[in-house]
């Protein structure tokens, strides 16, 4: 059972390359530049060589960075690499496009390589906003996305929301616009203005938090409406399709991360892969790897599984940590305090608290569950 629960079924591969550098962007990235191209995707061969041990993976997500910013040369060369990659049939294959990459002869091509889940960058609608943001505002978004239906059916769109001048009249506009676009999939970003970008140094402030509670609420209401599923704190999908590898994270379950700037965990070790572009290309490819405590095991299950709205199965939890955690007493406090609301399946954090769910995550950090796992058998 335990190995079953425990063998690497996802792999996340890192594309670092983008046109144009986003305001707000703190991922891994750089400006794209051919002549890296070559040499980035012979160590992404190589690291995936040193280290993939040749498990049968039921999500590939290509992630970046802007995969679609490759030419068709070059996404032909990733995918042969990919290739050493083994899948189970009911494979979830996710590429990251940006709008202005999108056009017939790539959809093809993903389509050939089977790709089968597209995950789009639209953010808003705004071009106000866009252009704050530093994105194209040029695009005929609908008609891309007509165009990507054609090949597609399982599509991501990524709405960002909070963003400095944002009002709820900008976002109800995006939202209706995002709804119109008729997608079995929407993930939402309330901005975050990390240091070291464009916005931060330019002294862009967050909006107040009520009136981002108000857009949070104003999303689940609206998407809620036209039957998307609120099935993770910030994701939304019809039911059957919920992002299968993002539930990996979310359950807490082991996954590859290739590429620059990736993370893995893997027999309870959580690795960080470099972010120098650099070092990568020179063949260093970890940062640093970090075997998980027991305690600090429970700590990400309780963390990640709590971002789900159904919260954590019970079941699963008992056979992988050996112990029941309708039991131990912080749920049972919370429970009684109706901050978590428990089942004979389920334990899951109150729907009335999901905006505040930090302050509940925290209490779960000052446990010793070794004595709850001996105490509650
Ligand atoms: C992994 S990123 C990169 C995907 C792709 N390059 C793009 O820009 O669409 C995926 C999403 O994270 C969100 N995101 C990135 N940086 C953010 C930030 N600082 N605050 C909130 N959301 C952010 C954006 O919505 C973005 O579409
Ligand atoms: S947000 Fe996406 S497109 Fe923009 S710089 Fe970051 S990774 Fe590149």
């Amino acid at each position: 059972m335990e190995d079953l629960v425990n063998k690497v079924k996802s792999a996340y591969i890192h594309i670092p390359f983008c046109n144009t550098i986003c305001s707000y962007c703190d991922f891994c990235k750089v400006y794209y530049k051919t002549n890296l191209i070559d040499s980035y995707l012979d160590n992404l061969s190589k690291e995936i060589d040193e280290y993939y041990k040749g498990e049968i993976l039921d999500t590939i997500y290509i992630g970046g960075g802007t995969p679609s910013c490759l030419s068709i040369d070059k996404l032909n060369r990733l995918f042969n690499i990919i290739d050493k990659l083994k899948r189970s049939n009911n494979l979830e294959f996710t590429f990251e496009c940006n709008p202005e990459d999108i056009n017939e002869e790539l959809l093809k091509l993903l389509k050939s390589w089977e790709i089968n889940r597209l995950s789009i960058g639209v953010e808003s609608f705004n071009k106000d906003i866009l252009k704050i943001l530093n994105r194209r505002y040029d695009i005929d978004i609908s008609s891309k996305i007509d165009m990507c239906k054609k090949y597609f059916d399982n599509i991501n769109i990524d709405l960002m929301y909070a963003i400095p001048s944002e009002n709820l009249d900008i976002l109800n506009n995006d939202i209706d616009a995002f709804i119109k676009l008729d997608v079995p999939h929407i993930s939402t970003y309330s901005l975050i203005i990390n240091k070291n970008t464009v916005m931060y140094n330019n002294h862009y402030k967050n909006i107040d938090d009520e009136l981002d509670y108000e857009m949070y609420k104003l999303i689940i209401d609206k998407l809620s409406k036209y039957n998307y599923h609120h099935y993770e704190i910030s994701n939304f999908s019809k039911i059957g399709y919920e992002s299968k590898h993002n539930l990996t994270y979310w359950n807490n379950k082991y996954y590859y991360g290739f590429g620059v700037g990736a993370s893995g965990y893997i027999d309870n070790i959580r690795y960080d892969n470099t972010r120098s572009i650099t070092k990568y290309i020179s063949g260093c490819y970890r940062l640093d790897s970090n075997k998980l405590s027991y305690n600090e095991e429970i700590e990400n299950a309780f963390i990640l599984g709590f971002r789900k709205i159904d919260g954590i199965d019970i079941n699963d939890f008992k056979n992988r940590y050996g112990f029941n955690p309708k039991n131990i007493d912080i749920v049972k406090k919370l429970v009684k305090q109706n901050k978590l609301d428990v089942n004979e399946y389920n334990i899951k954090i109150n729907n009335d608290y999901i905006y505040t769910s930090n302050d509940i995550l925290c209490e779960f950090l000052a446990i010793n569950y070794e004595i709850e796992k001996n105490e509650n058998k």
